[in-house]
């Protein structure tokens, strides 16, 4: 882990020119999302009726991928500390929460009308503000009004004032409503934090770019308590963690950056915000924020609950509002991003080997079993292996077609590792393991196959 407070040499300062260190690749967009719809990671939502624009759904693989994600980020960001506990807070949420975050009053985006074309558009998106892309026009659009990103729906049978209720745009809320109750509950005292992942729901104007920018989205949240004097040290630490996070799961280094904010651009709580990008086919795209948000949303819920949100601290009978430093990343975003990195195309014996180089924890099966062929003979060994794996790893079993085109299959959708079981297996109780990057295969007796495997992704 690495030291609070340690230098951050890869950090520019805000506004400094950055270098594009990966280019943008506009081929690799249409590829990967053609990969995703053909083998089952995601789908267009509600396709037999149409389509529902941008909205996916996860399929048998994206589904085991996004929860590897999801747990990837848990596991770092909670099971191996000990000062950060968890929540799941509800979805649905009632108006006050939002009207002491701010977001009834600020989360909006500029929106203008055509006159002519009667097209609706984000006003700080248009190239030249006058004049309208859909139908080129100058001078028909309407004066700019605030459009309130958060969805509206009505709790209970009554229709009217107070049944208002909204699904949460962010997971960050649940985290300040809990604090007393944490705190009461846990004995936690600053330094720690809380960790939530769920769903969160925003009315995009210009949703788009396959899974980055959806009305309905995954985050991964964490909001870290600490002493006001300490809150420089920790948004250091955690710039260095987040960013260690992604290159441990194989975002390779020139595709990543991390990207201070100016000081135009800071939230009006927050004194420093860093953004964690990424090199997508169109170039950089946020994956990430980093902010230092000061004690701001803490007091904001104090004010309008009227509820004491602050940490005494017994060992200097003092009493203190916590400054909160919050890395807030989106986990379909990051598995969007991951695909991305991992999609490689070479060319074998004349032909192309499409691979998702996943890095293993983040790839929907670990291992899969093919025997030889589909003679009865083998499938008796085969299902006997595939029962063994099956407690320990995520396991595909396939018997159809040739043995190439089965191992094509796995390294298309990132299965680091396949088993193949053959007729002299029945004599030497023996299978070859075949490794996805680099082809490899070994001969391992039946019994140890458990243990290779562990080994081999641990790699
Ligand atoms: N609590 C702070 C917060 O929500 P944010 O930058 O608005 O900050 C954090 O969101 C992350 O959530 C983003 O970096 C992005 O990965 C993800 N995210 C935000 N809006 C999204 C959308 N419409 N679709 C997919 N992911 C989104």
């Amino acid at each position: 882990m690495t030291a609070v407070g340690e230098l951050v040499p890869w950090l520019p300062h805000a506004g400094d020119t950055l270098l594009a260190m990966s280019t943008p690749d506009p081929e690799l967009f249409d590829k990967v999302v053609n990969l995703c719809k053909r083998r089952g990671f995601v789908y267009p939502s509600a396709e037999i009726y149409g389509g529902f624009r941008s909205t996916y759904d996860y399929g048998p693989l994206g589904s085991l991928m996004l929860r590897n994600v999801k747990d990837a980020w848990w596991r770092s960001m909670v099971q191996l500390r000990d000062d950060v506990v968890g929540l799941d807070a509800s979805i649905l949420s009632p108006p006050q929460i939002w009207e002491a975050s701010g977001h009834l009053a600020n989360f909006t985006d500029p929106l203008v009308d055509c006159t002519n074309c009667k097209t609706r558009h984000r006003q700080d998106n248009l190239d030249d503000p006058d004049t309208c892309p859909s139908c080129g026009k100058t001078g028909t659009f309407t004066e700019a009004r605030a459009f309130n990103l958060m969805f509206k729906t009505q709790a209970g049978p009554v229709e009217g004032a107070g049944a208002d209720v909204y699904l949460r745009p962010e997971t960050a809320q649940g985290m300040f409503v809990n604090f007393k109750n944490i705190i009461n509950t846990t004995r936690k005292k600053p330094p720690f934090g809380i960790a939530q992942i769920g769903k969160s729901f925003r009315n995009e104007i210009t949703p788009g770019n396959f899974v980055f920018r959806t009305r309905e989205f995954e985050q991964m949240e964490l909001e870290f308590f600490v002493p006001p004097e300490d809150a420089d040290e920790w948004y250091k630490y955690w710039l260095n963690e987040r960013r260690n996070w992604y290159l441990d799961l194989g975002i390779p280094e020139d595709m990543l950056m991390m990207r201070p904010h100016a000081e135009d651009e800071l939230s009006h709580y927050s004194s420093a915000t860093a953004d964690v990008e990424f090199m997508f086919p169109w170039g950089w795209g946020e994956l990430e924020g980093i902010a230092n948000r000061g004690d701001f949303d803490l007091k904001q819920h104090s004010e309008h609950a009227n509820e004491k949100l602050e940490f005494f601290d017994q060992a200097t009978n003092e009493r203190y509002v916590p400054h909160v430093i919050e890395p807030a990343a989106g986990a379909t975003r990051s598995m969007m991003a991951f695909l991305m990195a991992a999609y490689d195309e070479e060319i074998v014996n004349d032909e192309t080997r499409t691979v998702l180089r996943l890095h293993p924890t983040l790839a929907p099966y670990k291992v899969a079993v093919l025997p030889l062929s589909k003679k009865e003979t083998l499938r008796p060994l085969a299902r006997e292996v595939l029962a063994a794996l099956q407690p320990h790893f995520m396991t595909e079993y396939d018997e159809t077609q040739a043995i190439g085109r089965r191992y094509r299959r796995q390294d298309e959708i990132g299965t680091p590792l396949c088993v193949t079981v053959d007729f002299d297996s029945l004599e030497d109780n023996a299978v070859t393991v075949r490794d996805r990057d680099s082809m490899e295969q070994v001969r391992i007796p039946v019994a140890d196959v458990v243990s290779h495997v562990a080994g081999a992704l641990s790699r």
